[in-house]
């Protein structure tokens, strides 16, 4: 038996059974440090896409690969023995077939050792996300605000403003709960249009800017901590982890200066000969 098969970790099934239950606590991580801290304290992990605009700088998730996910999920999955940690599958990786889905799906499955993907599910996703499940791949949807749909969007706004919209990120929900989608990301649409999706869908419903209503909540670890200047209305800040690290790097940079730092505790005397 492997180390990893000891472990019990939450399930995707358990994750399942919290329909209507306890909330379920999520957030992301990219790396093994965060993972470790987050791991007894959340039931998923999410190795998001968003990666691309927090860790690498970049304008939107449009341009991050199927490599990098895959890197960033394994580094979680060094760190976190509990959670349930589900890996983005980032933008071109799945949209093109079924087929092509399961190549690259697979992959992060494998090379990650992960326990289920999350795909942006706009209409035409049911029949990939159908495709998957009945191949072994646990599958969460993603729906309402679509960061990959960015450029058809016209930037990052929110969803279900119109009644076409609003049936449109319903169907998409319905459509991604029967094709066997495990849980459902609800991003970025009102109140009222979460509490349907949460009432209309049998699988947990997780919010990111869609309210209380849903099943439960997940947030950008970065935003939440309070690292970015800017950060989307939706987010709450629940520390300052930006003061905390500006306060720790002059403190560092005044002693380096003065020379204070480093002091005798932090210097080596070695016996030499
Ligand atoms: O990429 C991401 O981090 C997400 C979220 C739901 C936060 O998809």
């Amino acid at each position: 038996m492997s180390h990893q098969t000891k472990i019990r970790r939450i399930s995707v099934p358990d994750l399942r059974e919290r329909k209507g239950g306890e909330p379920i606590v999520c957030l992301t991580a990219y790396d093994a440090p965060m993972a470790a801290l987050l791991d007894e304290r959340c039931d998923l992990i999410l190795v998001g896409d968003s990666v691309g605009m927090v860790v690498h700088g970049l304008p939107s998730t449009v341009g991050v690969t199927l490599d990098m996910m895959i890197m960033h999920g394994r580094a979680v999955m060094r760190a976190a023995n509990r959670a349930l940690v589900v890996v983005d599958m980032p933008f071109g990786s799945y949209e093109e077939s079924p087929q092509v889905a399961f190549r690259n799906a697979a992959r992060v499955m494998a090379e990650t050792g992960c326990q289920a993907v999350k795909l942006e599910a706009g209409e035409y996703a049911a029949e990939t996300i159908a495709y998957l499940v009945e191949r072994g791949i646990p599958v969460i949807g993603h729906v309402g605000l679509r960061p990959q749909a960015v450029n058809v969007l016209g930037g990052f706004k929110a969803q279900g403003r119109s009644q076409d919209e609003r049936d449109s990120v319903l169907n998409s929900a319905r459509d991604a709960d029967q094709a066997g989608a495990f849980a459902i990301v609800v991003e970025g649409v009102a109140e009222s249009l979460a509490e349907e999706i949460t009432q209309a869908v049998s699988c947990p419903t997780i919010g990111i800017g869609a309210s209380a209503a849903c099943d439960g909540q997940i947030l950008v670890t970065h935003d939440m901590l309070g690292l970015f200047e800017w950060t989307p209305k939706f987010v709450k800040r629940f520390g300052d982890a930006r003061a905390l690290i500006e306060e720790a790097v002059d403190a560092y940079g005044q002693e380096v200066k003065a020379r204070s730092f480093p002091g005798p505790e932090h210097v080596y005397r070695l016996n030499t000969r």
